[in-house]
């Protein structure tokens, strides 16, 4: 990483190149706001995302006021913005954009399925991420919305594009990636999987969990909080993987806006929390911070199941609302994977939209209720 630093009209300007990637990255951008009597504009020119202590360091710098951030990765820029930080999203191709959305809100690409499986196997031999058998209704949509983005007319652009330059794929890749995820989403779930499963793997010495597609860890999060309360967070790991660095980095840090903290708390009571959600938090004005011993257990670390060699003889794995982004191929592949990586008798959480084939009940796994699509491994 590279730091910049420039002065304009009493403004310090701080340019910030590349991603944050040791210690002393940190103190070096530390050094670089210290002592400021004037104002400051910092600005991320690559970075997709940041680690805990330059996150605090831009909440304190952004409530003195006089401080503005420039980013210029989208992933970046919702990042901040969902925790409350003021800052603007950069793009060179921002006044383009502009008007192209605008104006072709209601444009529509005619996608083929063909050309869309031939752009994917070109990203597989490129880059190594095999999307060809991802459910092809949401690949058309996420396509639709690349394209638009960045004003291509034909697949064969983007192919191009996507061949020739690594930001591309970037664009496509965390657009493949839908982080949507909640504390204790779908309660009833948790619910369930607090009162009848975590007391059933109550009696293991070590309890193994697999939270696959953890986005930004406000799931694997959920489950230590009710691991604690039943005295089991001790003597259980939990890895927490996605396939999206980005998104790990974030759920490493923990760090959360507090906008949805009424919704979170509903959740929470619903899914039979037997404290207080916020007791889990340092509560700040705008954010909350997950508390330490809830990260203590949690491994967090990229990894795509579609290729994972993950086998642990889990006790439990979740893997809520990634299935249905595959075809029905890769979603048999994969749970066959989960079979062989669990322990006898291992629960199996799935999400609500997701279900385990016909076959594979008969053969690999129980139903233990149906609507939840919790099973259990024969
Ligand atoms: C919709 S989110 C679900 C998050 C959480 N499980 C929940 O239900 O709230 C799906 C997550 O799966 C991740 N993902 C997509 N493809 C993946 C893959 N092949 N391997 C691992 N994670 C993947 C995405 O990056 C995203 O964070």
């Amino acid at each position: 990483m590279d730091i910049y630093i420039g002065h304009s009209h009493r403004v310090r300007e701080i340019f910030i190149q590349g991603e944050f990637q040791s210690k002393e990255d940190i103190c070096h951008f530390y050094d670089s706001v210290k002592n400021c009597k004037t104002e400051i504009k910092i600005t991320f020119l690559t970075a997709n995302t940041l680690p805990c202590d330059v996150i605090e360091k831009l909440l304190y710098l952004n409530s003195l006021g006089n401080c503005c951030i420039e980013v210029f990765a989208r992933n970046l820029y919702f990042y901040l913005y969902r925790l409350g930080i003021n800052c603007t999203y950069l793009h060179y191709r921002n006044r383009q954009e502009k008007i192209r959305i605008e104006s072709s809100n209601k444009k529509r690409y005619s996608l083929n399925e063909e050309e869309i499986k031939v752009l994917l196997q070109a990203i597989y031999h490129k880059y190594g991420y095999d999307y060809t058998q991802y459910n092809m209704q949401s690949i058309k949509r996420r396509i639709h919305n690349i394209m638009t983005r960045l004003n291509l007319q034909t697949i064969e652009e983007l192919e191009a594009d996507v061949l020739n330059n690594k930001n591309t794929f970037k664009e496509v890749f965390l657009e493949f990636s839908i982080n949507i995820t909640d504390f204790f989403r779908d309660p009833e779930v948790f619910a369930f999987i607090r009162q009848s499963l975590l007391p059933a793997l109550s009696e293991h010495k070590h309890i193994k969990v697999w939270c696959v597609g953890c986005s930004n860890g406000k799931e694997p999060y959920s489950l230590a909080i009710l691991l604690e309360e039943l005295g089991m967070l001790h003597k259980t790991q939990i890895y927490a993987t996605d396939i999206n660095p980005y998104i790990i980095e974030e759920a490493k840090n923990g760090f959360y806006s507090s906008e949805t903290i009424e919704r979170d708390k509903k959740n929470y009571e619903m899914a039979m929390g037997s404290n207080a959600f916020v007791d889990s938090f340092h509560l700040e004005e705008k954010y909350m911070k997950i508390r330490k011993k809830y990260k203590k257990n949690i491994l967090f670390f990229q990894n795509n199941v579609v290729n994972s060699r993950l086998s642990h003889e889990f006790q439990m794995i979740i893997c809520r609302n990634l299935l249905m982004y595959f075809d029905v191929n890769l979603q048999r592949k994969v749970l066959e994977k989960f079979y062989s990586g669990m322990d006898r008798e291992g629960y199996l959480v799935l999400g609500r939209s997701e279900e385990v084939t016909k076959e594979q009940k008969d053969k690999l796994f129980d139903v233990i209720h149906h609507t939840h699509k919790i099973y259990r491994k024969k």
